[in-house]
């Protein structure tokens, strides 16, 4: 990755990750066909799709250039695969689709890739295995032997805010007898709630509880899945980096329990407006328009460090450049993503010459600093090898990113499609 001048253009962003999982789930326990428009390119979204096929779900790509799928539902029960379900990389994968296999009248493996296979499992299997299924895993991780079984509803208070932890048990819920009733530490991303009344399911909140009624039927639904704000979030950390740059960013998604993104970019100093404003199967999407300026400096800690969980990385990596550096706090889960992101992020800022303050839950990276092009490592995390791709584009001399075509997990054209918008 060569150092650029500015950032400059428009650029149509894959559908959201978090979504694509879900749409295809519960496409795959409706009845009737759904027809999924910009379903993620990414191979996590695909490692969900493979499952589902081994499951007995019949789809097809309708159309590769829009990422058009079809999926016949097949009702709530699904088939006794002949094979392990592969996750892949994919974390949401083996954690959510593990709500619908745990409901199951057969039994199943689901393992994943060396990383998926060191990530904690234990907080899907215990509130599982309380509602009947019986679930063993290797010392709290992948592989999971599943022995599915009728769920009886539960009333759950999830100890780590995890929205895949609140969808895993939200389709188990779907899938059980009577009532199951999930509270949440904090508000996570919503998009399992969405989704769920987008296919036809009632469902009831109230603050930081969700609660569901077992044996609801879905229909299917047709539906384009939004721009992936996540994805979004490296081009406009590349925008906050020049303060001449311009970057539209059309059908975005715009949840408001994901949009923290630009509340924390604004008060960097990106000048942002949507316009456009749409709804589309109830999660709101929007043109976006960025201009840079000024880089100034965040904190990011509580409830935020959930929020952007995801693009912390990002955020992390263009830190050295703003002026007054970026703090993260109460961020321990970013240790048990696909990589110890914690980690990762402090050993490349390092490389590349800056300095960082590593702790348990966080970072903090002082403002004003001077990063050299280098060798670095993706960790094998694909948003560790794309952020710092962006940090690479303000350091002086070329930079390597080693592994790099991890990308692919939530982003192949990420970077050809980066290098669209630079100008040198
Ligand atoms: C996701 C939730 C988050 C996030 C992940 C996707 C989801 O994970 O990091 O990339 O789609 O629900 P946790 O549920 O572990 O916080």
């Amino acid at each position: 990755m060569r150092p650029a001048r500015n950032v400059r253009g428009a650029v149509s962003l894959p559908g959201d990750k978090s979504i694509s999982h879900r749409y295809a789930m519960l496409a795959a326990l409706a009845e009737g066909k759904s027809r999924l428009e910009n379903y993620s390119s990414g191979a996590d979204c695909a490692s969900t799709l493979a499952c589902l096929r081994l499951l007995g779900v019949k789809w097809e790509r309708i159309d590769d250039a829009h990422n058009v799928i079809e999926v016949r539902g097949n009702g709530p029960s699904l088939a006794a695969p002949e094979q392990s379900l592969d996750c892949g990389n994919s974390g949401s994968t083996i954690r959510m689709l593990s709500g619908i296999v745990a409901a199951q009248n057969f039994s199943c493996e689901m393992t994943g890739d060396k990383s998926l296979s060191r990530r904690p499992m234990e907080r899907i299997v215990t509130p599982l295995n309380a509602m009947g299924a019986k679930i063993t895993s290797r010392n709290g991780c992948p592989p999971l032997r599943v022995t599915g079984s009728s769920l009886r509803g539960i009333h759950y208070r999830i100890p780590v805010a995890s929205a895949q932890v609140k969808t895993c048990l939200l389709l188990a819920g779907l899938l059980a007898e009577g009532e199951t009733i999930i509270e949440e530490p904090l508000r996570t991303r919503d998009h399992g709630e969405v989704a769920l009344r987008a296919f036809g399911a009632e469902l009831d909140r109230q603050k930081n509880q969700v609660r569901i009624r077992g044996g609801q039927r879905l229909r299917a639904i047709v539906a384009g899945v939004p721009g992936d704000i996540s994805s979004a979030a490296f081009f406009l950390c590349a925008a906050a980096l020049f303060p001449d740059s311009q970057l539209t960013i059309p059908n975005l998604l715009m949840n408001p329990t994901r949009a923290r993104l630009l509340d924390i970019l604004s008060q960097l100093g990106l000048r942002i407006s949507v316009t456009q404003l749409d709804e589309v199967q109830g999660e709101p999407v929007g043109t976006l328009q960025a201009q840079g300026n000024r880089l100034k400096g965040a904190t990011i800690a509580g409830a935020d460090a959930a929020a952007l969980i995801d693009e912390i990385p990002v955020l992390a990596a263009i830190a050295p450049f703003s002026e007054e550096g970026i703090e993260v706090r109460d961020a321990k889960e970013l240790r048990v993503k696909e990589s110890d992101r914690v980690a990762s992020i402090a050993a490349n800022l390092r490389t590349m010459g800056a300095q960082v303050e590593e702790r348990q839950d966080g970072l903090k990276i002082p403002g004003g600093q001077t990063l050299h092009g280098a060798e670095i490592e993706s960790f094998g995390d694909h948003r560790i090898a794309m952020a710092f791709s962006i940090a690479a584009l303000r350091a002086q001399g070329e930079t390597l990113i080693r592994g790099s075509e991890c990308g692919r997990i939530s982003y192949p054209a990420f970077f050809s499609t980066l290098e669209t918008l630079l100008e040198r």
